[in-house]
């Protein structure tokens, strides 16, 4: 009984109560935090990862901003029945120049991990026009505006020195030619060498097959290259750690 005795003084004393239990949480909390610190970097890096060329950047501010991820998660989790409907489960370094990260849960349409190259651009353009016309059952809303909303890359160099500061190496050269690698993507008459240089596998054509630069070419050339920037084929997990 005697060790229960002692428990009781604790019991009894809020004080006391409130210091040790404040001690215990402090440790607890020190184990989990402290060995983050040591580590060089929590991400395995992966071959093929590269920062969104601007115009995929472009792209993606506007599925954030119309809240795709309200019913699209972007992680295909590693079960059988996910891996065979969407492909390879996803890999933490392929969400590491995501900001924010576009995982979840929440799914009313399918997961959009590995949705790049499963349809044409002209699909595309046709399901976000109207989802009905393509997939009778659908839901989802349609936003056809998007191909009525011309852009032409103003700020995407300060998009970019944005994203620098949480972290996305891009480089002076990178932000230097922003508005041209921008405008060049969706240029087929563009000389995109320079752009392919920076971003390795662009896609560069016209997206929305409209001859005006809108917001439906950067939406579309963001959905094109999701999840397709590691080669599968030849990744290999490393297990040593
Ligand atoms: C209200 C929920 C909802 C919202 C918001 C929504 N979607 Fe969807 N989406 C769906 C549903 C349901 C489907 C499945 C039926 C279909 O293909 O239309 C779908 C299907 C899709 C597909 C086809 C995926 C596949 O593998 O077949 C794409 C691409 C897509 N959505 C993109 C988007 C984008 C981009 C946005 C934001 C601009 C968006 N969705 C917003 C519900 C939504």
């Amino acid at each position: 009984m005697g060790i229960l005795d002692h428990h009781k003084k604790i019991e009894k004393h809020a004080t006391l109560l409130l210091v040790l239990s404040f001690l215990v949480v402090t440790i607890g909390g020190l184990v989990q935090i402290v060995p983050l610190f040591y580590l060089q970097n929590t991400i395995e890096e992966v071959e093929g990862m590269r920062p969104y060329a601007p115009l995929e950047l472009a792209g993606r501010e506007i599925y954030v901003r119309e809240g795709c991820y309200v019913c699209h998660s972007q992680m295909v989790r590693p079960m059988r029945d996910e891996v065979e409907r969407y492909g390879h489960y996803s890999l933490a370094a392929e969400s590491m120049y995501d900001h924010p990260f576009q995982w979840g849960s929440k799914r009313t349409g399918p997961d959009l991990a590995r949705l790049g190259g499963r349809y044409s651009d002209e699909w595309h353009v046709a399901h976000m026009r109207n989802p009905r016309d393509v997939v009778p059952e659908s839901i989802m809303p349609p936003y056809a505006f998007l191909l009525d909303r011309p852009i032409n890359g103003e700020h995407i160099a300060d998009l970019m020195s944005t994203y620098r500061i949480v972290g996305v190496p891009y480089t002076e050269e990178m932000i230097a030619t922003a508005r041209e690698d921008f405008l060049a993507q969706a240029d087929p008459e563009a000389d995109t060498s320079g752009l392919l240089e920076r971003y390795h596998d662009a896609q560069t054509r016209n997206f929305d097959g409209q001859p005006q630069l809108t917001e439906m070419d950067a939406l579309i050339s963001y959905m094109q290259m999701i999840g397709t920037l590691v080669d599968f084929d030849t990744f290999v997990r490393d297990d040593s750690r």
